[in-house]
């Protein structure tokens, strides 16, 4: 019996009307239920006790493979001794650990951290740390927020607002954040379809930001915000020298650059961020996911230190600096699997192993090149993405039947729209790099 066929048999059992699903087809899913029960290393396990290999590390968190020990014994210990702690006026010893050790892997001079509890809420926090930033030094008319079309920083207002997938603004757009425009996305079939790491062709993209500075007026930008490599619209690789112009035009204007890292930061590139991995240093970088293997929700931004000291400098010396922070801010059990976690990945050497498999992912995911209705394939690092003709009228609906056809046959992959995305957890094999991939081009071959 497959995965889908026995959680229906399940949905007999468990009543499945309240559970309002998020970015889920809600009354498709409650029609044909996908449930897991449990899940150790490279796998889960279904309700009949299928085993499934993780192509995507859950959602692009697991980054040390499920059910690690150390993580789960140090979150038990922590929470028999303290299990929560108020972050406002208070602290617990494991908050200031964490953020040392976070800032320990992030690149020379964004050593300030601070918590939340999601992607959505650390880009939130950024967003309003570069208001606050320019405000402290007396350019609070540098409000502007510059985001990218088809990026993805979570699901707040300020998130969707410098967010550019149309999906998920339409409804809101009467209530986005105003002062917001957008850099047009990288992405070019014709100009770059199947490149193998970062495209050459693109890198002039970064220019429009010369565009919005002449339209605007520099000296009303206070940010830009950009994924190094975008993940939720199919992983789109940057233009060879993109980054590094952004970087320069930034500078050149006195525009704060974020980097949002919520999927490239913990090895997913090779490196701690992917801002090591390109040689480029925003000055803020938003993380989540993976800072603590997606064990407890956990989020964090770094700041570099001089946006810290403006901030905290502009109060007199015993007031509130920043009006701002959430109830589970570097919540106890959170820091006790965020420490857990870095110390699995510089023990096992996970980045490097990273760095490692990224020639074998590469030539594994290429390989599906001139399968049917494959369109383009994208990859850099442990991060890939086959996108596929669109049928006729019914965007995403090829995807999502490769998906299905994938975890009957024991793979679970993510799709967005025509693209199948992959982001198999650091401790992944080659041979298991291989199984996905002969999967899908099976998969391929089911579907109409
Ligand atoms: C780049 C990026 N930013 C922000 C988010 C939002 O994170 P969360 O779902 O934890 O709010 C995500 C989620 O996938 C993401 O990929």
């Amino acid at each position: 019996m497959n995965a889908v066929t026995e959680a229906v048999s399940l949905s007999n059992n468990v009543d499945m009307t309240n559970f309002w699903m998020p970015f889920t087809g809600n009354r498709q899913f409650k029609a044909a239920p996908r449930i897991l029960k449990s899940a150790k290393d490279m796998h889960f396990t279904t309700m009949d006790g299928q085993k499934v290999l993780d192509a995507s590390a859950g959602l692009w968190c697991v980054n040390a493979g499920h059910g690690r020990t150390e993580i789960i014994e140090a979150v038990h210990k922590q929470m028999q001794e303290l299990d929560y702690a108020p972050p406002f006026q208070m602290a617990h010893p494991l908050a200031f650990e964490a953020a040392k050790v976070v800032a320990g892997v992030m690149p020379k001079g964004l050593d300030r951290i601070f918590f939340a509890n999601s992607g959505s809420e650390a880009v939130d926090t950024a967003l309003k740390m570069a208001l606050a930033y320019h405000r402290a030094r007396g350019e609070g008319q540098r409000t502007r927020l510059i985001g990218r079309e088809r990026g993805y920083s979570g699901v707040g207002f300020g998130g969707i607002s410098v967010g550019g997938i149309v999906a998920n603004r339409k409804a809101y757009s009467a209530n986005l954040i105003p002062g917001v425009d957008h850099l047009p996305h990288t992405h070019s079939i014709p100009d770059m379809g199947f490149s193998k790491g970062q495209p050459q062709w693109g890198m002039h993209l970064a220019d429009h930001l010369e565009a919005l500075c002449a339209l605007h007026d520099a000296s009303t930008i206070a940010a830009v915000i950009v994924e190094p490599v975008a993940g939720s619209t199919g992983v789109l690789v940057p233009p060879v020298g993109y980054l590094q112009r952004l970087r320069e035009l930034c500078s050149k204007h006195g525009i704060l650059l974020i980097f949002d890292e919520v999927i490239t930061g913990f090895g997913r590139l090779g490196k701690a961020t992917a801002s090591e991995f390109f040689g480029v240093t925003p000055d803020m970088i938003t993380m989540a996911k993976a800072i603590n293997n997606a064990s407890i929700p956990m989020s964090a931004v770094a700041a570099n230190t001089q946006i810290y000291d403006a901030i905290i400098n502009a109060s007199p010396a015993n007031a509130i600096e920043m009006f701002h922070g959430y109830t589970y801010s570097s919540h106890p059990a959170a820091a006790a699997a965020c420490l857990a976690t870095q110390e699995i990945y510089k023990r096992e050497k996970l980045f490097d192993r990273s760095l490692g498999l990224a020639p074998k992912f590469e030539k594994a995911i290429h390989a599906l090149r001139g399968e049917p209705y494959v369109k383009d394939i994208r990859n850099l690092g442990l991060m890939g993405a086959v996108e596929l003709e669109s049928r006729a009228g019914a965007p995403g609906a090829r995807a999502y039947d490769v998906f299905l056809k994938c975890l009957e046959m024991g793979v679970l992959v993510r799709y967005t729209g025509d693209s199948l995305a992959f982001s198999p957890p650091l401790i992944v094999s080659e041979d298991q790099i291989d199984e996905i991939f002969n999967t899908v081009k099976k998969a391929i071959h089911m579907v109409a």
